[in-house]
C-alpha cells in the first residue's frame, strides 16, 4: 500500500446559508490522481479550495501529508501551499505580463526574489519537459498561444517538486486540440513523476484519461467515489449512470450539456 497523502473526513462547507459541500470524505495515495466530476456549481472549486485552506470548513477534518490544514498555524499554512500546488484555469490572466517566462518561473522557487540566474539550469530543464525551448524564458507571456502558457503554468506548478498539484479546468480556456496535447503532456509527467494530483473537470472523457479514482459531485455532495474503471463501467448511483448515458466517450462531452430532466429524477 502506498502511503495516503490526503485525507478528508465528513466536510462541510457553507457559504452564508449555502450548503456547498456536505459530508465530502475521500483519501488520495501518493502518486494516484483523483479526478473531481460534477456539472458547474456543484463545488469543484471549493473542494480544491478548501483543501489548500483558502476557502474555510464549516466541519470535519483535512489532513494533507500530516498536517492538520484546518488547525494549521499561519506560518504551516505558508510553507504547506508552496508544498500544494494549483494549476489555474486561464493561461491568459495567471502569468504576469511584465515578466518573463523566467521571471516568473525563478518567483516560484524563489518569492519575492525572481533572480534567474542562480535557478537557470532548473528553469530551462522545466522548460524542456513541458515541451518548451530553454531560449523561451527570456520572452513574455504576449509571445505565447494559449497552449504555451498553459504549458509555463504547468512548469511553475510543478517546480517545486510538490507534494500535491490540484489542476482545476486546466483545458477549458483552450481549443480542443491544444486540450489534447496538454493532456497527453500532462500523463507523461505524472507518468515520470509520480504526481499526486487532484484533477477537476466537468468533462467526463478527459477525467476518465487521466485520473485512477473519481469523485461524482452532485450539489455539494459525493454521490459516488471509487476506480476510475468502475465508475465508468459499473456506476451504482442513478446520477453516475446518467451522466454516462450521454455518451461520455465523445470528445468533448461536458457535464453542463446534459438536459437537466437527466439529473433531477432521482431513482435511488
Ligand atoms: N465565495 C463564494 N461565496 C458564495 N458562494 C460561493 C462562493 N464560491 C462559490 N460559491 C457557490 O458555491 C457553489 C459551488 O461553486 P464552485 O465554484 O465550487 O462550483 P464548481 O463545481 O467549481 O463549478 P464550475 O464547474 O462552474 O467551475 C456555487 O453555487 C457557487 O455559486
Ligand atoms: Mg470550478
Amino acid at each position: 500500500m502506498s502511503k495516503t497523502v490526503v485525507n478528508v473526513a465528513n466536510l462541510d462547507v457553507r457559504f452564508g446559508a449555502a450548503h456547498v459541500l456536505q459530508d465530502v470524505s475521500f483519501s488520495l495515495s501518493a502518486g494516484t490522481t483523483v479526478g473531481v466530476v460534477g456539472e458547474s456549481g456543484s463545488g469543484k472549486s471549493t473542494l480544491a479550495k478548501a483543501l489548500v485552506g483558502t476557502v474555510p470548513a464549516a466541519a470535519g477534518e483535512i489532513w494533507v501529508d500530516g498536517l492538520d490544514v484546518r488547525h494549521a498555524t499561519r506560518s504551516e499554512l505558508a510553507r504547506y501551499r508552496r508544498r500544494t500546488q494549483m494549476i489555474p484555469q486561464d493561461p491568459f490572466s495567471s502569468l504576469s505580463p511584465r515578466r518573463t517566462i523566467g521571471q516568473t518561473l525563478a518567483e516560484a522557487i524563489e518569492p519575492g526574489r525572481g533572480r534567474v540566474r542562480p535557478h537557470q539550469d532548473r528553469i530551462v530543464d522545466w522548460l524542456e519537459r513541458v515541451g518548451l525551448e530553454g531560449a523561451m524564458m527570456d520572452r513574455f507571456p504576449h509571445e505565447f498561444s494559449g497552449g504555451q502558457r498553459q504549458r509555463v503554468a504547468i512548469a511553475r506548478g510543478l517546480i517545486l517538486n510538490p507534494t500535491m498539484v490540484i489542476a482545476d479546468e486546466i483545458t477549458s480556456a483552450l481549443d480542443v486540440s491544444v486540450q489534447a496535447q496538454i493532456l497527453e503532456l500532462l500523463a507523461e509527467i505524472q507518468d515520470s513523476l509520480d504526481l499526486t494530483m487532484m484533477f477537476i473537470s466537468h468533462n467526463l472523457a478527459v477525467v476518465q484519461r487521466v485520473s485512477d479514482e473519481v469523485l461524482v459531485l452532485y450539489r455539494g455532495v459525493v454521490v459516488e467515489r471509487g476506480p476510475v474503471e468502475q465508475i465508468f463501467t459499473d456506476p451504482q448511483h442513478w446520477y453516475t449512470r446518467s451522466l454516462l448515458e450521454a455518451d461520455p466517450g465523445s470528445p468533448g462531452f461536458s457535464l453542463d450539456a446534459l438536459p437537466m430532466a437527466s439529473v433531477t429524477t432521482p431513482t435511488q
